[in-house]
């Protein structure tokens, strides 16, 4: 059976991809600093599971043997939080992944897909795609870029290195984000029946659902080499493309609740949209669920309480607590601890 590493595996995406990889008939080893907590649940009991509390920047090289592909989603992960230490995500998000590949390929990995962002394109008119010039407007954003620009050079017969330049996700997860647009204005109508909407509301943003962020991986991790191998696609669907304030809109509808809103945060300088058909066209990749499935999904989880609104499901305040009080992102004191 082939083996996947998955950084970041305990994180908002890869807590659910550790399931679909398995689903898929894989072994799983999950990289991660655990700063959200243990989010790994049941999955974590199952024996073809490995996990690794360790930090990307210090991570040994050994922990690649015997690997088959390497799935890169470590980092300090939105806009936010990018910002708060803008050195430190450079050396996560940028070096820190670099490192992962660089280490992948000599330790013999065969394949790696490193998780990039549709942000990269800040703000731009029109409908972008992978051939546009990205317009980085944060540091989250340019850390992204260099990640491709270090990472893809890395391709050849015996390394294939896939990018995937993700739209915002949304829908549950063990390490949930209501830090994420859809997921908050979820939480806001079920809490307070008022959507907080984020300024002007006009911006425009491709979504995509995180079961199927999931799936799109494995599409990848599966797929003929010759179809991805130095490749950058875009991972969503030109069909949700959607401006925030008409998104707010459906939300309500969905869960039958009256449309009321309130404004917060300054006018948002990131609009973007960004056609999907790469993928589309060689993969077939074509999201199975929508806003909507994801507030009545969210909704159910909080009324039933499989979900709690505290401090870690949103990233850049739980991110402001470690840094500050506890100073816990740059020490290392977590490295080779085998849970
Ligand atoms: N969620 C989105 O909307 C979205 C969209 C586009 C791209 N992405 C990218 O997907 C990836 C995962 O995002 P997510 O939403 O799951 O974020 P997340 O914050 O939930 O997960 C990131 C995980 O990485 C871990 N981590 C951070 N720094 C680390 C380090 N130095 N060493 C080891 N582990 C470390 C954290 O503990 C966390 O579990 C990120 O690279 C992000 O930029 C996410």
């Amino acid at each position: 059976m082939k083996r996947v590493l998955v950084t970041g595996g305990a994180g908002y995406i890869g807590s659910v991809l550790v399931g679909e990889v398995l689903h898929a008939g894989f072994e799983v080893t999950v990289v991660d600093r655990m700063f959200f907590g243990d989010t790994l649940g049941a999955v974590r009991e199952d024996a073809r599971v490995k996990c690794l509390r360790q930090d990307i920047r210090w991570l040994d090289g050994a922990v690649f043997d015997g690997v088959d592909a390497v799935i890169d989603l470590a980092a300090l992960s939105n806009d936010p939080s990018g910002d708060l230490d803008p050195e430190m995500t450079l050396a996560i998000n940028h070096r820190g992944r670099a490192r992962v590949a660089r280490l992948a390929k000599e330790h013999g990995v065969r394949r790696y897909i490193v998780a990039s962002s549709c942000s990269v394109y800040g703000f731009q008119e029109g409908i972008l795609n992978e051939l546009s010039t990205p317009n980085p407007l944060t540091t989250y954003a340019q850390a992204n870029i260099e990640v491709e620009k270090s990472n893809l050079p890395l391709a050849d017969d015996t390394f294939c290195v896939t990018v995937l330049r993700f739209a915002t996700l949304y829908g549950l997860s063990p390490r949930m984000r209501f830090d994420l647009a859809i997921n908050g204005m979820t939480l806001g109508i079920w809490e307070k029946g008022t959507i907080p909407v984020l300024r002007d509301g006009t911006q425009w943003r491709p979504m995509v659902h995180v079961r199927d962020a999931a799936r799109a991986f494995v599409m990848v991790l599966q797929a003929d080499t010759a179809v991805v191998n130095g490749q950058t696609f875009g991972a969503g669907s030109d069909d949700q493309n959607v401006q925030i304030l008409p998104l707010a809109e459906r939300l309500a509808t969905a869960l039958g609740k009256e449309f009321k809103y309130e404004w917060y945060g300054l006018p948002d300088h990131r609009s973007y949209r960004v056609s999907f058909e790469k993928i589309h066209k060689a993969l077939g990749f074509e999201p199975k669920f929508t806003p909507e499935d994801a507030a009545r999904e969210i909704a159910l989880a909080l009324e039933e309480k499989r979900v709690v609104p505290d401090m870690r499901t949103r990233t850049v305040e739980w991110y402001k607590n470690l840094l500050y009080w506890h100073g816990v992102l740059s020490e290392v004191v977590l490295n080779d601890v085998v849970l």
